[in-house]
């Protein structure tokens, strides 16, 4: 059985269960990263197609799932399931559902009734998507592909959003920047979110 060890500042831990469920023949976590990585270039191809974005609604399990599948399909068989499991972070797997659909409401009206920004509302999004921590593995990466996907599907001509820069290579490593995020969204999940908005706003 592959030993990997995935410890990584704010990272989930991997139990024994959701590792039988890797797909590639793999012998450490660098050959891992560069599948996971080959399988998100391609979800993220597919989710910021305005096809896709025109057709789906953000705010809904079934495309959270699907987009998750989308990304890690081909390295976990886990991919696109709600985790069954608790973990270091995240609520009660068996509330995962619940807090969702609160969740999913929540945006829709936020949005409905212009109470944020777009940007806000992809951020926080973002933010309460890692809170409750969706799946055994990959929530950070699934929730900033989600925030790219809530400001491109809103964007036109005229308000020009700007999309967020995560500096993705440096956030998804052990570097200052990772601390400082890590540490924006414990403030966050504290109900503060000057932190995360001075970070990725602009
Ligand atoms: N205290 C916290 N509160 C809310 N979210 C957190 C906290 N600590 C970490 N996170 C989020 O959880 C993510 C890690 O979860 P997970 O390992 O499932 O994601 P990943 O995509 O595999 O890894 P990463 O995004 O860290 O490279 C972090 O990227 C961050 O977004
Ligand atoms: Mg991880």
């Amino acid at each position: 059985m592959m030993k990997i060890n995935f410890s990584q500042f704010g990272q989930t831990l991997i139990d024994e269960d959701d590792k039988l469920g890797l797909i590639p023949l793999i012998s450490n976590l660098s050959e891992l990263n560069i599948w996971e990585h080959e399988n998100i270039i391609d979800g993220r191809r597919w989710a910021l197609n305005k096809r896709v974005l025109n057709h789906y609604e953000i705010f809904d399990i079934d495309f959270l799932l699907l987009l998750h599948k989308k990304m890690f399909g081909k390295v976990w068989k886990w991919a696109g399931e709600l985790r069954k499991s608790d973990k270091n972070i995240g609520c009660d797997y068996t509330q995962i559902r619940v807090e969702l659909k609160k969740l999913c409401d929540d945006s829709q009206y936020w949005l409905k009734n212009n109470i944020y920004s777009i940007q806000q509302i992809a951020l926080i999004f973002h933010h309460k998507l890692v809170k409750i921590h969706l799946f055994s593995n990959g929530n950070g990466r699934h929730a900033r592909l989600v925030c790219d996907c809530i400001i491109k599907k809103y964007s036109d001509s005229k308000n020009n959003i700007k999309k967020i820069n995560w500096r993705a290579n440096e956030i998804d490593s052990t570097t200052e920047l990772r601390k400082k995020y890590v540490e924006a969204l414990r403030q966050a999940d504290k109900g503060d979110y000057n932190e995360l908005f001075k970070m990725f706003l602009n």
